[in-house]
């Protein structure tokens, strides 16, 4: 990791036709939902989004680390040391530090 990334994002497209690969078909959402549960968990301090499509379909499922590399081929056993390199990359959160005001939560 060169430069320290903002925000990761990860692709969870689907494609329908059976001869066309995709990172969903792959295991993005798992990879997906493993990285928003542990950047929280953690309180690493990066943005994580769900993207459609980087037109890697081929090389999936895809990440992209913005600004940085994409991660090509993506695995749920991946996720755990992508984490803390994250961790290291990016530092943590303080408890409470993002969290919106008690007033904007609702009831
Ligand atoms: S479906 Fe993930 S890069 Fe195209």
């Amino acid at each position: 990791m060169d430069q320290r990334p903002n925000k990761i994002l990860i692709c969870v497209n689907r494609r329908f036709k059976d001869d066309e690969p995709s990172c969903a078909a792959r295991g993005g959402f798992k990879i997906a939902e493993a990285f928003e549960k542990g950047v929280l968990e953690r309180r690493i301090d990066i943005a994580v989004e769900r993207f459609i499509c980087f037109g890697q379909c081929q090389k999936g499922p895809t990440i992209k680390l913005v600004p940085g590399n994409f991660i090509l081929g993506a695995s749920l056993d991946m996720v755990d040391g992508l984490l803390g390199k994250l961790e290291a990359a990016c530092g943590t959160k303080e408890p409470g530090e993002g969290v919106p005001p008690v007033h904007l939560l609702g009831s």
